[in-house]
């Protein structure tokens, strides 16, 4: 163990590691208790019991039982508390400006949600400063720290313009590097009676400002949006641009998203609403992970994805906010995780292991959402005895302390 300050986190009731050595008997400490290993999905979650942690600066630098730990430069006692790994929020659209209260309002009194609202977001968002800009994705990604969030993914969007998509990038970048280019997210109002002339200008100029501040590429591939020949036209233009793809697939009913991400490759298909059995197998053979995203079915009050049928194939399930102001104006992972636990009936297990690995997963990451020898040191303290009461007790604030990068908060 090297570096100048190296940090000992003992006295961890329940450790989730996410790591199949965190379960082991070798590694010493008592196996998972059976209060908290109800099954095989949480035998995923490697629980370890009375354990203990090393930081060394911004990674992981020891993970066992508290009796066995080395001495460490700082000791900080839990008490008893459970430690998971951050959150990893896999797909949030944080670069906007203004809020959609009324239109959430109109719709809890029956309206339908419809694509079509996230033009009044651009209007505003095309009308702001890049420090107000700026300023609100500082705001929700504090937002989300709070809550536990290490990891978050940030889309463009509504922008829709060459400079505001551009923008858009270049500031999110600064927050992390995990940026989405989504161009592709309506086409631009001005451009509404030409829809192939926004798709060259996304597929073109737009692509070449943004893809140096992006990493990946993503497309609104629904009814309303973009179609699968024009979804394929812009993934493929950013692959060819080096970005990696992701689709924003089968939200508002049956389409074209889930089979293209397959065909194409994508580390992710997001919502996964509306799903065929051939789509589930399409999933599972392409190895895309499906990202569900229960506040947007929440918010827009729609039937949620079936998780039961995607898990029972094999795919990989990541939960993910979907933070915006229209379909889903909530930061809040636990929130996330009791709804895919109460509504979609996922374990608390698989809930949470989805919410961390399966993020990273999502965004083919390996340092996160795992506790393991040089990981990076993302976590969370829960003033709880056990994960399960992210589900259990909805609505209350758990979080008790975040470490981001060996940094506490
Ligand atoms: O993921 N589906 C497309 N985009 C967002 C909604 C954006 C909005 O309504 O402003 C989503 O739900
Ligand atoms: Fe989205």
């Amino acid at each position: 163990m090297s570096g100048v300050a190296t940090t000992l986190l003992t006295g961890i009731g329940e450790l989730v590691t996410n790591h199949p050595d965190g379960a082991a008997p070798a590694h010493g400490p008592t196996p998972a208790h059976a209060a908290t290993a109800p099954g095989p999905d949480a035998d995923r979650l490697g629980i370890l019991h009375d354990a203990a942690l090393v930081l060394d600066g911004p990674r992981v630098a020891w993970v066992g039982a508290a009796a066995g730990a080395p001495a460490a430069d700082v000791r900080i006692d839990l008490g008893g508390r459970s430690v998971i790994p951050g959150f990893v929020d896999a797909h949030a659209h944080l670069m906007f400006a203004g809020d959609r209260a009324a239109e959430f309002a109109a719709r809890m009194s029956g309206q339908p949600y419809a694509a079509g609202g996230i033009r009044t977001t651009v209007a505003a968002t095309r009308a702001a400063t890049d420090e107000q800009l700026l300023a609100n994705a500082v705001r929700l990604v504090a937002e989300m720290r709070r809550q536990g969030t290490t990891t978050v993914e940030i889309k463009s969007g509504y922008g829709l313009t060459v400079r505001d998509e551009a923008r858009a990038l270049a500031l999110a970048a600064t927050l992390t590097p995990e940026t989405t280019y989504l161009g592709a997210h309506v086409v631009a109002p001005e451009l509404a009676q030409d829809p192939g002339a926004y798709v060259d200008l996304v597929t073109g100029a737009m692509l070449d400002a943004c893809a140096p501040h992006a990493r990946w590429v993503d497309v609104f591939c629904e009814r309303g949006a973009f179609d699968a020949d024009a979804a394929r036209a812009v993934l493929t233009a950013g692959m060819a641009r080096g970005l990696l793809p992701r689709v924003h697939a089968n939200q508002l009913g049956h389409g074209p998203g889930v089979q293209l991400a397959a065909e194409l490759g994508a580390a992710s298909a997001d919502h996964c609403t509306h799903l065929t059995p051939d789509d589930v197998s399409a999933l599972a053979d392409a190895s895309v992970v499906a990202t569900l995203l229960p506040g947007a079915e929440f918010s827009t009050r729609s039937p949620y994805p079936d998780a039961r049928a995607l898990l029972a194939a094999g795919v990989t399930v990541a939960i993910a906010t979907d933070c915006n102001p229209g379909s889903s104006y909530t930061s809040s992972m636990p929130l996330c995780i009791a709804l895919a636990v109460r509504e979609m009936r996922m374990t608390p297990a698989e809930a949470l292991w989805s919410a961390t690995a399966g993020g990273a997963a999502s965004l083919r990451r390996d340092d996160v959402g795992v506790l393991r020898v040089g990981a990076r040191a993302d976590l969370v303290v829960l003033d709880a005895p056990s994960y399960l009461h992210l589900a259990y007790r909805p609505g209350v604030p758990l979080v008790s302390r975040v470490f981001c990068g060996g940094s506490s908060t």
